[in-house]
Formats: structure tokens, C-alpha cells, sequence
């Protein structure tokens, strides 16, 4: 397929998302996210986000998430970004194509503070179904920061396959005469003993070091939707905020790896991957969203005259 831009590391195509992942090589990117489309049946001007019923749009999804399975290197994560219209919906379509073992998580990433006054909750979360294509060897960055933290190794309660004997020096540790469970795998456990993490207090194992615990609730203040659309994210109508990309990024590749954005819109994850050192491929049915992120690329190199 011909490409609509290309540089060094960034090639971007102008097509229907599926019939660019069928001219694609099996097993050819290392970390996959989309921002997909919510069906929320609003109209953006960019874009028409309408996939017809629940059950339409899971079709519509079905041949797309195939070929991105396939195109996807085979210790490598996808993303699926998405919102409450068809989370559950896609969670189920995803275990199908990936298997439930493959699962690792469902992200919830805020994306406002409170809004106005409605006859409901206000819904302030959007959902990130995080997947991996082999459950036993997968990419999984730490990310390290200043200051050490201490976080329990154990768990409440019994489960059967987390509750073997581990030793460290002479002191052996059984969870399960204590009523819990490992939440760490014995390979994790030895990597976290072999690096002098792993401390004893009370009979209970805690993992103290520098790593940043990161749970699934996304709520920094980075995180959430900016309104105060400034430059050339004006010129798109819904990008996601810099700070979501750069963890999943981070966490789930390594500086040279390729990157694939299916729902390119105005080009986040382009950005930075350009940021970041990865190579990228992006992909949009929309022309505009195709040339605000050629312009965002090139404003990030500084070839970019307004
Ligand atoms: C939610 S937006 C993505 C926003 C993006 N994450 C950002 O930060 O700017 C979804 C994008 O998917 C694109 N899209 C919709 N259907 C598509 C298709 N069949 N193939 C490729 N792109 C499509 C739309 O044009 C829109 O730009």
C-alpha cells in the first residue's frame, strides 16, 4: 500500500485501517494501541463516531483486532483504548481473539473533573483494555523514580498456585499457614531477592525499592483531557493527553521498537514515539487527521512553517 508520509522512523498511510493491516506482514510490530471509536454516535467533523448497534460495532471490530493479533510480534501488548458504550463488549471480543489468558489488565484512565449537573453519575473514566499476545513472555518496563517505596508481596486469603513455600537466606515463608497468597510469581520473586529488594517483617515478604508501584487507576492530574487546546492539537478534536502514551510506551517497548496506531486522529502516539525513540506506523481514514500529525511531526523536528 503507498504511504501518505515517510521519515526516518514514521511512516503514515491514509486508508481504512483494515485494509492496511491485510497487506501486512504476520508478526511485524512490537506494541500496538488505539484509540478506537466509542460509538457514542456523535458527529466530531473529524470523524463520524457511529458504528451502529453494540452488536454492529463488535462485527466491525472482529476482522480489525484478527489482523492486529497477526501483525503483532509474539512477546508484544496492544491497547484498546475505549469508553462504558463498548468496553464490555470489546473485553469479550478481545479474550475471543487473544484468549482469556491473555488479558492483563483494564486501565481506567480519568479524563475530566466534575462536570456540570446531570440526573446520573457523572462518567469521568475511559477504559484501556490491555493485552498481551503471549501470556508467558511478555514486555513489562519497571519505571524507576527517586525515592524508595515499600509494597507488600502478599495478599489475603488463600489461592491455590500462590501459595507454594519460598525461601530467602535461611527464612522460609509460608503464606498459605497465614491465610494469603504470593501476588508474585517465584521467577519475580528470585529477580526481586537477587537484586536485595525483598525485606521480612512480621513473617510477610515486602518488596522495597525504588520502582514506582503503578496501579490501573489513571488519574494524574497529566492524565486528564486538557480544554485549553492550544496549537496545533486545536486543529484536532479529540487527542488524548501526551502523559497516556508515554507510560503504555515506555512500559510495553523498548527504544527502537515499532509502534502501531490504528486510529491515528491527530496523532499522539506518533508524537511520542518521535519523542521516545520508536519507530512508528500510523494509520487514518480521515485526511485531516493524516496531515495534523504530518505537521505535528514536523513542528516536534522543527521543519514546520505556520
Ligand atoms: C478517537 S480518534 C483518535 C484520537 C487520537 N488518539 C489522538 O490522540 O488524537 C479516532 C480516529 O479513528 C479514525 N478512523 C475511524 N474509522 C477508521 C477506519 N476505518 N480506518 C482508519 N481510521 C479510522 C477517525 O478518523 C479518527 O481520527
Amino acid at each position: 500500500m503507498e504511504c501518505y508520509y515517510k521519515d526516518d522512523s514514521i511512516t503514515i498511510y491514509k486508508s481504512d485501517n483494515l485494509e492496511l493491516l491485510r497487506s501486512m506482514p504476520d508478526n511485524h510490530v512490537q506494541l500496538i494501541y488505539c484509540d478506537v471509536l466509542y460509538n457514542s454516535g456523535k458527529d466530531f467533523g473529524d470523524y463520524n463516531d457511529n458504528l451502529g448497534s453494540a452488536v454492529e460495532a463488535v462485527e466491525w471490530y472482529r476482522p480489525r483486532f484478527e489482523e492486529m493479533k497477526r501483525v503483532l510480534k509474539s512477546n508484544c501488548s496492544i491497547y484498546i483504548h475505549c469508553n462504558w458504550r463498548l468496553d464490555s463488549y470489546l473485553r469479550i471480543l478481545m479474550d475471543k481473539v487473544f484468549g482469556p489468558s491473555c488479558f492483563r489488565n483494564r486501565i481506567y484512565r480519568q479524563h475530566s473533573g466534575k462536570r456540570g449537573f446531570y440526573s446520573n453519575y457523572d462518567s469521568q473514566m475511559d477504559t484501556i483494555l490491555y493485552y498481551i499476545k503471549n501470556p508467558n513472555d511478555f514486555i513489562f518496563n519497571e519505571i524507576y523514580g527517586d525515592t524508595e517505596n515499600i509494597v507488600p508481596l502478599f495478599e489475603y486469603g488463600t489461592l491455590a498456585g500462590r501459595d507454594d513455600i519460598r525461601s530467602i537466606g535461611d527464612v522460609k515463608i509460608d503464606l498459605k499457614n497465614q491465610q494469603k497468597h504470593w501476588l508474585v510469581s517465584p521467577s519475580q520473586f528470585e529477580k526481586m531477592a537477587a537484586n536485595n529488594e525483598v525485606r521480612i517483617i512480621d513473617g510477610l515478604p515486602y518488596r522495597y525499592s525504588t520502582v514506582i508501584p503503578m496501579g490501573n487507576l489513571w488519574n494524574e492530574p497529566e492524565m486528564l483531557d486538557s480544554y485549553k487546546r492550544i496549537d496545533l492539537s486545536e486543529a484536532y478534536a479529540t487527542p488524548k493527553p501526551d502523559a497516556v502514551l508515554n507510560r503504555i510506551i515506555q512500559v510495553s517497548s523498548h527504544p527502537g521498537d515499532t509502534i502501531a496506531d490504528f486510529f491515528l486522529g491527530g496523532g499522539t502516539t506518533a508524537a511520542v514515539c518521535k519523542k521516545l525513540g520508536r519507530k512508528f506506523i500510523g494509520c487514518d481514514i480521515s485526511q485531516k487527521a493524516c496531515d495534523v500529525t504530518i505537521q505535528k511531526l514536523k513542528t516536534i523536528a522543527g521543519t514546520y512553517n505556520k
